[in-house]
């Protein structure tokens, strides 16, 4: 019999993350992927995302089952053991021969067949073992490294967090880490309009039509948080007056503010350069990406007429005028969105964090040096790390008296004032003159801003 459609594309997905540094996201949206039935496509999702989020834990119960050590299989044995575990763990409508048997059949079509009996084997064994409430168990966990045991990360990352956020805090982040994550949109609307609160509610009525279900924004007014039903295939996504975007990236895009000449230097996939576009529809929107094929990404998604998209290094910035609004919305380790992109928690390494912390230097002082008298520059990352977040401003601005970081609070205030922020307690949102948001214990991924304006 053959492998279910979407266990085959887990577990080819599986490999590639493995072998090729690939994102899963960006795997499980691939073209590929389109002939999928939806049903195939949300078990395919499922089933990568809950191994990556579990891998750890998946791995510790079947080295236990294993008479061999688990670094010395085959790719393609260890990612059928883990896709089993998991389906054996976690999706309990699974029945278990079923899971048992899709992963046998997955290594014989890989042609490890001597395997097969090694896997049915492991798998039967772990088959039976009692499932504990492992969230109630980060929940309890009092330590980094039960912490990291149970909540399926890296030991290195919960002890930095327990030492930067307290304890708490960190059991939340990992909670929120392990959990599917929501899906949250942005309603645009033309701010001139007087009527801008049923431009709005007219968005949220064809949804409606269409079946999704939508419930109010836990940040931001013009934002809703997907209930059920498919936004990505109706009219309001296709002809770009929604977008989908977690709520701290909407509120990181709303502090840029409005301005006439307006620089987004790290800009694909383009979400926040549509809020922005969107948000200053008279304002010109240069955009720069290193990367050619996500410049034409960025291209593709935004076609605004006010938005121009150049494939450049934001180190060297190739622009004679200056701006009064920037972004810089810089390449990070995303620790901040470890619940949407499980594989970075794997692949990170502490060392790591330098070298990001090189590169986001030099790309905000080379930003800043663009910057007009006047105006005003927000940097941001969606990582939880200090080395890329306050270290990077404090770096970059060293030295210059041209330059200083304005209190968020203001910005905030004056967002909940004119009604664009429905959040009610600003205090939290901030960490001196930062926003500094933490997932799990704000509705959002975790995100860092800061503003900086040329005097
Ligand atoms: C955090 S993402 C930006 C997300 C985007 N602002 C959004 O909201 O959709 C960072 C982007 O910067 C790009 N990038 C990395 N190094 C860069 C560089 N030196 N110059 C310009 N872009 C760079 C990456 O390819 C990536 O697309």
């Amino acid at each position: 019999m053959a492998v279910s459609p979407a266990r085959a594309v887990a577990f080819e997905i599986l490999l590639r993350i493995e072998r090729e540094e690939s994102y899963a996201a960006e795997l499980l949206h691939s073209a590929r992927l389109a002939k999928l039935s939806s049903r195939d496509h949300g078990l395919a999702t499922e089933l990568v995302m809950g191994v990556l989020r579990w891998q750890s834990l998946l791995d510790r119960q079947l080295a236990a089952a294993s008479s061999q050590k688990l670094e010395r299989l085959d790719g393609e044995v260890l990612a059928a053991l883990r896709l089993g575990a998991y389906q054996l763990r976690f999706l309990s409508r699974v029945p278990a021969r079923a899971a048992i048997f899709e992963s046998v059949e997955l290594v014989k079509a890989a042609r490890k067949r001597s395997a097969a009996t090694f896997v049915n084997a492991v798998l039967r064994k772990i088959a039976g073992a009692g499932a504990e409430d492992i969230f109630a168990k980060i929940g309890e966990s009092h330590d980094s490294i039960t912490l990291a045991q149970n909540a399926a990360h890296p030991p290195w990352l919960v002890a930095r967090w327990i030492e930067h956020y307290g304890l708490e805090a960190t059991r939340q982040i990992c909670i929120q880490d392990q959990t599917v994550p929501g899906t949250a949109i942005h309603i645009h609307h033309d701010e001139s309009d007087v009527d801008q609160v049923s431009q709005i509610s007219q968005t949220d009525a064809e949804l409606a039509a269409t079946g999704v279900r939508l419930s109010p924004g836990r940040l931001l007014s013009a934002a809703r948080r997907v209930l059920s039903g498919d936004v990505t295939g109706t009219r309001a996504n296709q002809e770009g007056r929604i977008s989908i975007q977690d709520e701290a990236s909407q509120l990181v895009a709303l502090l840029v503010g409005r301005g006439e000449n307006i620089l987004d230097c790290c800009a694909a996939p383009g979400s926040k350069t549509a809020l922005l576009a969107r948000r200053n529809p008279r304002a010109k929107v240069l955009t720069t990406e290193l990367h050619p094929h996500r410049a034409r990404l960025l291209q593709n998604l935004n076609r605004l007429p006010n938005v121009h998209v150049v494939a450049a290094d934001a180190r060297h910035l190739p622009f004679s005028s200056s701006f009064n609004r920037i972004l810089a919305d810089v390449p990070c380790s995303g620790t901040g969105t470890l619940a949407r992109n499980p594989e970075i928690k794997w692949r990170l390494k502490a060392e790591d964090l330098h070298d990001l912390q090189s590169r986001q230097v030099a790309i905000l002082k080379s930003a800043l040096a663009q910057l007009a008298i006047g105006g005003r520059l927000v940097y941001s990352t969606c990582s939880l790390e200090h080395e890329e977040n306050e270290a990077v401003v404090e770096a970059a601005l060293e030295g210059t008296a041209e330059f200083k970081v304005a209190d968020l609070k203001g910005e905030l205030e004056q967002l909940r004032q004119c009604g664009e922020m429905c959040w009610e307690d600003i205090a939290s949102l901030l960490a001196g003159p930062y926003l500094r948001t933490i997932p799990g214990v704000h509705p959002c991924d975790g995100f860092f801003a800061a503003l900086i304006e040329r005097r």
